[in-house]
């Protein structure tokens, strides 16, 4: 079975991880923590990085250092993966489920807007934050989002969970916000098995972030608490694995790039087959490579992966949106609806990632390609 991803290990990550049992430098101090937090940050354009045990973690981190908390509202898109929902609930706050558009899969602004602009009439403006989800390594439209967010005083914090190195105008993902966040975890485009890190150029909330992801010790006595705080401490281990995978980020993400013209050469002109686009502005990093099945391919999208999966190929369909979970649904935590979400329900109904992985051959993309188009015949 050709697997939908799976991560590129080698041997510098071997005898690094090595080295940190040889030394006995295996919990949350040791030199490739700093190395792994300074060099991260530096190659994403930010000044401090923070690591934490996931990315679920680090924006929890983000959104608690900032202070969000009960009665304060964020807006997300509401098709992304739950972590990002669900560290918004974890600070007591309310995820406002927004729209997704239909090219990039990322949150719209314009129902964005539209949600910030009815609260306003009506005179309580109760959003303290958005949070933008680079969707599958694809960059927000960042300039528009800015604007809103300085037109309303609300704060930044950018899930790049997916968008490791992915550029909007040149930029990296992740340097725009308050905090960007990132996830380590094993089908990223860098891995240390779990773990995550949260970025920031403000030297007051990264001193936050480190307090808090170490149960708050107080800075004058070991054992003092002057706040709620977490153990969202990464080992030394798994740093010594993110340093190895870090010189090879720009690899990794020739390798996705490549991957997806590969791809499109074969599946471009098959009708009913929507592949991801990459906007002018944008530097797509393809974490996975998602298409959309429409009517005119002649079978649905659960029909196609059966029939993959018959030809030994694995896929996965799309992220189930929030405003559809049970958990949100039974109302066993608070959220808050806006309207319809006819793109994104369109999007998780039609959608699914073919074989992504950084150990993927030319050869099985080529296999994997024509097999859709004989399907689709
Ligand atoms: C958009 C998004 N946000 C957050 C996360 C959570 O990261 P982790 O699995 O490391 O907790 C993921 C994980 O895949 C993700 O895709």
């Amino acid at each position: 079975m050709i697997p939908v991803n799976e991560p590129l290990l080698g041997k510098e990550e071997f005898n690094k991880v090595v080295d940190c049992l040889k030394t006995n430098w295996i919990s949350s101090q040791g030199k490739y923590l700093t190395e792994f937090e300074e060099k991260f940050a530096h190659y994403c354009g930010g000044r401090y990085g923070i690591s934490t045990t996931s990315g679920t973690t680090a924006l929890h981190l983000a959104l608690a250092s900032l202070g969000i908390g009960p009665g304060d509202e964020v807006l997300i898109p509401t098709f992304t993966m739950a972590a990002t929902a669900f560290a918004v609930c974890y600070c007591g706050a309310t995820p406002v489920f927004i729209d997704s558009e239909p090219e990039t899969f990322n949150i719209d602004l314009d129902r964005a807007l539209s949600y910030l602009r009815t609260q306003e009439k009506r005179g309580k403006l109760k959003v303290k934050a958005i949070l933008p989800v680079h969707m599958y390594g694809h960059p927000v439209d960042m300039d528009p989002l800015l604007d809103i967010a300085d037109r309303f005083s609300i704060t930044v914090i950018e899930d790049a969970a997916e968008a490791h190195g992915a550029e909007y105008k040149g930029k990296k993902c992740g340097s725009f916000g308050a905090f960007g966040c990132f996830s380590f975890y094993a089908n990223k485009i860098i891995t240390t098995g779990e773990g995550g890190m949260v970025l920031t150029n403000d030297p007051r909330l990264a001193d936050k972030a480190r307090r808090l992801k170490d149960l708050a010790h107080s800075t004058e006595k070991r054992f003092l608490h002057t706040a709620l705080g977490f153990n969202y401490r990464m080992t030394n281990l798994q740093a010594a694995l993110g340093v190895a995978q870090l010189k090879k980020i720009n690899h990794h993400i020739q390798k996705k790039r490549r991957m997806a013209k590969e791809y499109e050469k074969v599946l471009k002109d098959i009708p009913g087959l929507r592949l991801p686009i990459e906007k002018p502005w944008a530097r797509n990093v393809y974490w996975m490579y998602g298409v959309l099945v429409e009517k005119a391919l002649g079978l649905s999208r659960d029909q196609l992966m059966i029939q993959l999966k018959n030809q030994g190929i694995d896929t996965r369909s799309f992220f189930v949106p929030m405003h559809l979970q049970t958990v949100f649904r039974d109302k066993a935590v608070k959220a808050k609806w806006f309207g319809r979400y006819p793109v994104a329900e369109r999007i998780s109904e039609q959608g699914l990632y073919l074989p992504s992985g950084l150990t993927i051959t030319r050869d099985q993309i080529g296999y994997i390609s024509n097999q859709i188009k004989r399907l689709a015949a």
